[in-house]
């Protein structure tokens, strides 16, 4: 089966074509991503006007470069797949458009993909086959922690009360005068400093279930800039590398811990990383090593596949597809589009 996918939810454009059959690993024949980083950086953030016109400008190049880079023509696609939710709605709008555009054109089927289901099954985009895990996806938009039975069969074990952790980087990486996005910044910064330095909340270790806060760390964080330069809020930069490690630390501790408690709970024997927080090294460290000790095994997606990307997109349309399901040309778009059905 071949398909092709498109990713626009927030500020990167991707289009990627994948060539699939049930329980084999999927070949990933091109995965193209023109990312608008450096365009919002200058804001502090993504501004969703500028998303989606830079969604509109780049998503026709970017499909072309994809069949070109798969050797595929695009009458040989069989699904056009693509992210229909959850996101910014005037980004959701360009990729859904465009996919339906091509699917009626061709005569093919179309497929909507939740975004939160693109990262969760991405560490199995490898092996081709989805086992039941727990999942835990670590997005700048979502904390999720899900059981997950088979593709399309999840349950929500837990998600976070404010702010994601991915969300959580990136405001504090903003306080820190450290450019957007946070995550990797703070990663980088870490590196150097001590993460017992300062003495951060963990917050909701001791309530029942499964779910995390961070604007309280995040409040943490700000309240101790303010105590330590109470001029400008700012950090002095002797204590800027021990403040992220300690900051790190802080959730890093909180993931881990709260996802081996849900395996001990759930008897699942696999846990498996998605998101764009993922990526970080320190954090792929300590689960690495809480899993080893409870003889859990970790998978996680390969780097490329960690941030917003059409191929995860595309893997989990597959799924779907596999099953002869598509959707209909006039379902809308949704920005608060749910993978179960009370998150
Ligand atoms: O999955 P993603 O690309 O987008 C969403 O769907 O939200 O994740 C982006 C998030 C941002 O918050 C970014 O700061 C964070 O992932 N991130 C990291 C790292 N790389 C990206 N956070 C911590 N450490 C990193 N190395
Ligand atoms: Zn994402």
């Amino acid at each position: 089966m071949l398909l092709l996918a498109l990713e626009s939810s927030c500020d990167e454009t991707a289009v990627a074509i994948l060539r699939g059959e049930p329980g084999q690993p999927a070949e990933i024949l091109s995965s193209e991503i023109a990312s608008q980083i450096e365009l919002h950086r200058q804001y502090g953030g993504v501004v969703p006007e500028v998303a989606s016109r830079n969604h509109s400008l780049h998503l026709r190049p970017l499909v072309e470069q994809a069949l070109a880079h798969a050797g595929v023509a695009i009458n040989e696609v069989d699904v056009f797949a693509a992210t229909s939710g959850p996101g910014l709605a005037s980004s959701l709008l360009i990729g859904a458009t465009a996919a339906k555009a091509m699917a009626a054109a061709a005569g093919k089927p179309f497929l909507a993909v939740n975004h939160l289901e693109g990262h969760l099954l991405s560490p199995f985009v490898g092996t081709g086959v989805v086992p039941p895990h727990l999942g835990l996806i670590v997005s700048g938009g979502h904390t999720l922690l899900l059981d997950v039975a088979a593709p399309g069969k999840y349950r929500k074990l837990g998600g976070t009360r404010d702010d994601a952790a991915g969300e959580a980087f990136d405001k504090v990486g903003k306080m820190l005068g450290l450019p957007y996005p946070g995550g990797p910044e703070i990663e980088k910064m870490a590196r150097g400093g001590r993460c017992d330095a300062f003495n951060f909340p963990r917050s909701m270790m001791k309530e029942p279930g499964f779910d995390f806060s961070f604007s309280g760390l995040k409040t943490a964080v700000l309240y101790t800039l303010s105590q330590r330069n109470p001029e400008t809020g700012t950090p002095l930069p002797d204590e800027l590398a021990d403040l992220c490690a300690s900051f790190q630390e802080a959730v890093i501790e909180v993931l881990v811990k709260k996802t081996l408690k849900a395996a001990r709970h759930t008897g699942r024997k696999i846990i498996a990383l998605s998101g764009g927080v993922s990526l970080n090294k320190a954090l792929r460290e300590a689960f690495a090593k809480a899993c080893g000790r409870e003889g859990i095994e970790l998978a996680l997606a390969s780097p490329g596949l960690c941030t917003d990307n059409a191929a995860m997109i595309g893997f989990a349309a597959l799924q779907h597809a596999f099953h002869g399901k598509s959707s209909p040309l006039d379902g809308d778009i949704n920005p608060n589009l749910s993978l179960v059905a009370a998150d």
